[in-house]
């Protein structure tokens, strides 16, 4: 009988979904660290492979593809592509997938957690117990903003950016958005984004992170803020130009950043934003429930499984 040749794969971490569709049509290797593969390691284990089912710790680069001429097919286990050159995988004809959709309430609900934590001033408040600060009940003692009637302003309103207004229905709150064309959204207002940062008592960015988009929230956008308004980020840290971001902070304009990305993950322990007091730093888990996780890893499988199989991918990016 004619032995069939499987194509190879590499999988560049263990991920929480069954492997066993993709065995049964390649021949698949997963790197076996807790870390990402480091880059030399990464194009090795690719030379021979036709597909790789990577994350978002993985730049996939021209410089890359050139190195691997063999690859074919590429899947993201992330709803963001910005890890990969997706023009120079396009101009190799090689599809990328992604994970859109099945992320979106998972992420909503951290920009939503994000939210509260900074408007009624958590992280402050644990700190204040913590360091035996608290004597009395008091009727000034941390006052925060109330969500009802306060404005939110959603810089992108794709999924994710509909989701959170919601959300922000529910809690009562006045709701603005950016967009490139307005939607059919009840009770959300399009408005530019000079009018989304200066009318807005939250602002919660969900943009797909590009060079349009790079320094999204820049210092002369910063400066259109409200004073005492709060950020939220669980976009891409690239949104934000950070170091205009610790100037404004200092400044209180605004007041407050919850950051679930950051321009360089993990972000470095030296990083000034650290040491603000007015700052809240997560280490990027905006899709991290176990529900979310197992579906973005099974979409990642079965985008690579129909590419194999010379199928369309469920979700494609380019
Ligand atoms: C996570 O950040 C994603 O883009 O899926």
């Amino acid at each position: 009988m004619e032995q069939v040749v499987k194509p190879r794969i590499f999988v560049s971490r263990a991920i929480p979904a069954d492997l066993e569709p993709l065995r049964l049509v390649a021949e698949v290797s997963v790197w076996e660290g807790e870390l990402p593969p480091p880059r030399e390691v990464l194009l090795e284990r690719l030379q021979g492979c036709q597909g790789l089912l990577c994350l978002l710790t993985e730049r996939v680069d021209a410089a890359l593809l050139a190195a691997c001429p063999e690859l074919k097919w590429v899947s993201n286990m992330a709803a963001g592509v910005d890890n990969i050159d997706l023009a120079a995988c396009s101009a190799r004809h090689i599809p990328v997938g992604h994970t859109p959709g099945v992320l979106t309430d998972a992420t909503a609900d951290m920009a939503f957690a994000l939210l509260l934590a900074a408007a009624r001033r958590l992280p402050e408040a644990d700190a204040f117990v913590r360091a035996g600060k608290w004597k009395t009940w008091s009727p000034t003692l941390l006052l925060g903003l109330e969500l009802r009637g306060a404005t939110l302003g959603i810089a992108g309103f794709g999924a994710i950016g509909r989701a959170v207004a919601e959300r922000a229905r529910g809690f009562g709150m006045r709701i603005l958005y950016t967009a490139r064309s307005p939607r059919p959204v009840r009770e959300a207002e399009w408005v530019d984004k000079r009018t989304l940062l200066s009318q807005s008592d939250a602002v919660s960015i969900h943009l797909a992170l590009s060079e349009e988009t790079r320094h999204w929230l820049d210092a002369e956008a910063l400066s259109w803020m409200k004073p005492g308004s709060l950020v939220v980020n669980t976009a891409r840290g690239a949104l934000v130009d950070e170091a205009a971001l610790v100037q404004a902070l200092g400044q209180g304009r605004p007041a407050f950043a919850a950051l679930d990305v950051m321009e360089t993950e993990p972000l470095p322990l030296g990083s000034p934003l650290l040491g603000l007091p007015n700052v809240l730093v997560a280490p990027h888990l905006g899709s991290a429930t176990r529900k979310t996780r197992e579906a973005m890893a099974s979409r990642a499988v079965e985008n690579l499984v129909a590419a194999v199989e010379g199928k369309p991918m469920v979700t494609r990016a380019n």
